[in-house]
């Protein structure tokens, strides 16, 4: 029964013994079986666009470690490319794409509704998952939001201080809104869409919303935000929603209001004592062990796990990293924290 699953009855504000735990970039480069099927896919965007290899390695942490969720195993970046920009990844550089920095590159667009087509594949995936997962299991679908993701079609790649899109919203305001615009329908109707196909949850990561100033991240990191879960909480009733906005510091206080999400995902910039008394009172949080203690274990790893559980366990809480797991992480550090927090 979809009530007895932990991480949903986290995000209907339960308050659980133990809380429920997943990991950001559980399928990864750290575990050898997701090198040996992203091996047999040829490379990461071939392993996206297919739907069995992808429900394969979005299974593998579920089967090795047993989490309470699974993520869908795709890319924020498919978005851009279904609305026509050119995507690429280099080997150890990260992802290429064809840049937009004028009004031109803004009306060679593909309307939103190309995600219907171009992204058959990922809710192919979704399908085969909410089939294959134990019941347990919750499924998270996910999506950049407009300004992370405008932040690589704008740069055709990451950038330290996503200056190029700065850039482009100081200089071209219009062409700006016009791209946030874009990608915020084209997400609202391909998140729609891995709702139908069975996601039960959906994430909405905003990796770079701690690079907008003042109210400029009202307007550009919480408005279109706001406008997706409103949106979609319209059209598939009760449906909870995450929100990620990375490197918002202490504009985490009312957001779970701000956006109307049922859950605030936080980095490792705060504490979990500030954020049990300041952020946890509006609702469900998610987070925040530091991604590195995968790398290092030990007793810095048990000791900051068990600090984060104890800090958060007067409210709704779901257990997760503050940002995703890297690929020179040990697994065996993933057992261990999993371990301390159900303690055995
Ligand atoms: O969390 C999950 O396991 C679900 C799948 C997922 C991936 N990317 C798979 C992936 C999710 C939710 C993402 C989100 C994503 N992608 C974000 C937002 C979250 C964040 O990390 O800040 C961003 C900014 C991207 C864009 C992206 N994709 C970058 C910058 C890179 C290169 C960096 C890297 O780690 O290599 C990717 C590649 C990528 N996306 C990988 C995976 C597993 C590694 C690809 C590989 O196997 O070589």
């Amino acid at each position: 029964m979809a009530e007895q699953k932990t991480i949903l009855r986290a995000l209907a504000g339960e308050t659980l013994k133990t809380p429920p735990i997943w990991m950001m970039r559980q399928a990864g480069r750290y575990l050898p079986e997701y090198r040996a099927t992203r091996a047999e896919a040829g490379d990461f965007l071939s392993l996206c666009f297919n739907p069995e290899l992808a429900c394969e390695v979005t299974l593998q942490p579920i089967r090795r470690y047993g989490f309470d969720a699974a993520i869908l195993f795709a890319d924020i970046l498919l978005v851009p490319q279904a609305l026509g920009a050119d995507l690429w990844f280099v080997t150890g550089e990260g992802p290429r794409l064809s840049t937009i920095t004028d009004q031109s590159g803004v009306d060679a667009l593909k309307p939103a509704d190309a995600v219907h087509e171009h992204l058959s594949p990922i809710y192919q995936t979704v399908r085969l998952l909410s089939d294959a997962l134990p019941p347990e299991t919750t499924l998270i679908g996910f999506a950049g939001a407009p300004w992370t993701v405008a932040t690589y079609m704008v740069a055709g790649r990451g950038t330290p201080d996503q200056g190029p899109a700065h850039a482009l919203k100081d200089e071209n305001r219009p062409v700006f809104e016009a791209l946030l615009d874009r990608i915020t329908e084209a997400t609202i109707l391909y998140l729609s869409e891995q709702i139908k196909a069975g996601a039960e949850v959906v994430k909405i990561f905003d990796s770079w919303a701690g690079s907008l100033k003042g109210d400029e991240f009202d307007k550009y990191a919480i408005k279109p935000a706001a406008r997706i879960t409103a949106e979609l909480k319209r059209m598939h009733p009760g449906i909870p929603v995450i929100a990620f906005p990375r490197g918002a510091g202490e504009r985490y206080i009312g957001l779970h209001e701000a956006i109307g999400a049922d859950c605030i995902a936080l980095d490792d910039g705060v504490s979990a004592a500030w954020a049990a008394a300041n952020v946890q009172t509006g609702g469900c949080v998610q987070g925040n062990l530091k991604s590195s203690h995968m790398v290092t274990g030990g007793d810095a790893l048990v000791r900051e796990t068990r600090e984060i559980v104890a800090a958060l366990s007067n409210g709704p809480h779901i257990f997760n990293l503050g940002h995703g797991i890297t690929p020179d992480a040990d697994p065996e550090n993933v057992q261990l924290m999993i371990d301390t927090i159900r303690g055995s």
